[in-house]
């Protein structure tokens, strides 16, 4: 988890330095790696062990959650049949890997030629909206896979629990995380194979949010 958390902090420390772009372009190997090797330590297992408890369609579990929105580790889980809702990332880098199940992940990006849409879907609240969007092949995911979300590159995306009986699990590394301010979550919902319609907070969703400033640091250490 120390090798992890450093991984976290380097790629975070140059976040700050060099913006959002830097997160579309740095080396993820070392990372990925780190990730690798947290979920197979005796500590996080056994954390995961006591402390997790499935409730209802989505849980999520805190690993690692770090004052000012820096970043967050957490685990998921959907239960057989569960599709999340496709959502956004803005400005932001996730990396998920998969500790349990079989799951699919779909991915698009809002075409550029539509930011000023979501821009000011978040500056008002407004109403829904369709906006152009590019969407990439699904995945079959598996134990032990990867994917990644990046500004700039499957920065919406949704995970479906595609087993019959199993829970899907994954890790996510979240960097940064959400603030409310300028990384503020939004939903969209397929519309047609190149449109995506922008909304609000789907009602069907059940979450058990994070509360982020219920600051327990190092978790699992
Ligand atoms: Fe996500």
């Amino acid at each position: 988890m120390h090798k992890l958390l450093k991984e976290v902090v380097k790629v975070y420390t140059q976040f700050q330095k060099l913006g959002p772009t830097y997160l579309d372009t740095f080396d993820n190997r070392a990372i990925t790696e780190a990730t690798f090797e947290a979920v197979k330590t005796k500590q996080l297992q056994e954390y995961v062990k006591k402390e997790f408890k499935p409730i209802g369609d989505v849980s999520m579990l805190p690993i690692h959650l770090e004052p000012e929105h820096r970043f967050t580790i957490a685990m998921f889980a959907l239960r057989p049949g569960v599709r999340m809702p496709l959502h956004d990332h803005p400005n932001m880098f996730v990396l998920s890997h998969v500790m349990n199940g079989l799951g699919e992940r779909e991915a698009w990006d809002v075409d550029p030629i539509d930011h000023h849409q979501q821009i000011e879907f978040r500056r008002n609240k407004g109403d829904s909206r369709i906006v152009k969007g590019i969407q990439y092949p699904k995945l079959q995911l598996k134990e032990g896979d990867n994917c990644y979300t990046t500004p700039n590159k499957c920065n919406l995306h949704k995970f479906s629990n595609i087993h019959e009986s199993e829970l899907f699990i994954f890790l996510d590394v979240i960097l940064p995380h959400y603030n409310g301010v300028d990384r503020v979550i939004n939903f969209y919902e397929p519309f047609s194979e190149d449109q995506l319609e922008l909304m609000g907070n789907p009602k069907t969703y059940q979450r058990h949010p994070i509360d982020v400033d219920d600051i327990r640091e190092f978790i699992v250490q």
